[in-house]
């Protein structure tokens, strides 16, 4: 039953692999066996995420640039295919999540560029990818609990980014499902990166508190999560949602 989870001689494409989530996710397909293509725009921090999993003796491409660009989908996997031959997995992490002002104050610069990286971005990538996977082949989107429900004010571009990327991924299952191709989404709740190192310690305690498994997410439980999706253990799971948050969205 385990061989179900492994991933050798698979293909993985993770954006926003440089930190946080996606630099997790990335060490964890590497563990299932998968060869990895690694892209964020942070090059620095890049090369040290891909030299790291490289020293562990995995098969590591490191792809630097903006993936919110209009060529940046295309570019990387170009350049997985022209590296690796091949691509079974495609996992759109790579998010930004900026603070918002309370509406009705709005601030369009925010919020294009929430939509650019959190769901047109996906959506060109899930495109790209599409066109070179082959059936058995699986897309895990990384969304958010606040796409069900807000956690504060100031958050309806994220939450509305977040919450079309869960139709994206229910839509894209639909469309790609004859290719064999299936397509999920992951959901985490309050986790702990480089992208929330800002959050005071006492919000970090109140969550904690209110979330039924008593702490706040670390990027493993996310990782595990997209491993189990991109696996052919879930073979038969499409299309779906999965939150991964402790059971805080439940707990209310
Ligand atoms: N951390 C959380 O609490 C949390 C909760 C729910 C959802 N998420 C989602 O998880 C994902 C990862 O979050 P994180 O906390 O690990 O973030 P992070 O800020 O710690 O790391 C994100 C990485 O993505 C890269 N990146 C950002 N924009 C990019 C772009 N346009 N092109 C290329 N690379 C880019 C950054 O350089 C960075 O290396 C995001 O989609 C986020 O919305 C995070």
């Amino acid at each position: 039953m385990t061989e179900r989870f492994r991933l050798d001689g698979r293909v993985a494409i993770v954006t926003g692999a440089a930190a946080g989530i996606g630099r997790v996710a990335a060490r964890a397909l590497a563990e299932a066996g998968a060869a990895v293509a690694m892209a964020d725009r942070d090059g620095e921090a890049l090369q040290q995420a891909a030299a790291d999993l490289r020293a562990s003796g995995a098969s590591i491409l490191a792809v630097e640039g903006d993936i919110a660009s209009a060529s940046g989908p295309e570019e990387l996997v170009e350049a997985t295919v022209g590296a690796f031959g091949r691509l079974d997995i495609l996992v759109n992490n790579a998010g930004i999540y900026p603070h918002g002002p309370r509406l009705p104050e709005v601030d369009w610069e925010i919020i294009e560029r929430t939509y650019a990286v959190d769901l047109m971005a996906p959506l060109r990538c899930i495109s790209e990818a599409a066109r070179r996977m082959t059936p058995g082949s699986a897309i895990v989107n990384v969304s958010s609990m606040e796409s069900l429900r807000p956690s504060g004010p100031g958050n309806a571009h994220y939450s509305s980014a977040k919450a079309a990327l869960n139709a994206v991924t229910r839509a894209a299952a639909v469309d790609l499902g004859p290719l064999g191709v299936r397509v999920n989404a992951v959901l985490p709740g309050l986790i702990h990166t480089e992208g929330t190192s800002h959050v005071p310690e006492a919000f970090l305690q109140h969550v904690a508190g209110r979330t039924p498994c008593g702490r706040i997410g670390e990027p493993d439980d996310i990782a595990s999560a997209i491993v189990f999706l991109a696996s052919p253990a879930a073979t038969y799971v499409n299309g779906q949602c999965l939150v991964v948050d402790g059971g805080i969205t439940i707990a209310g």
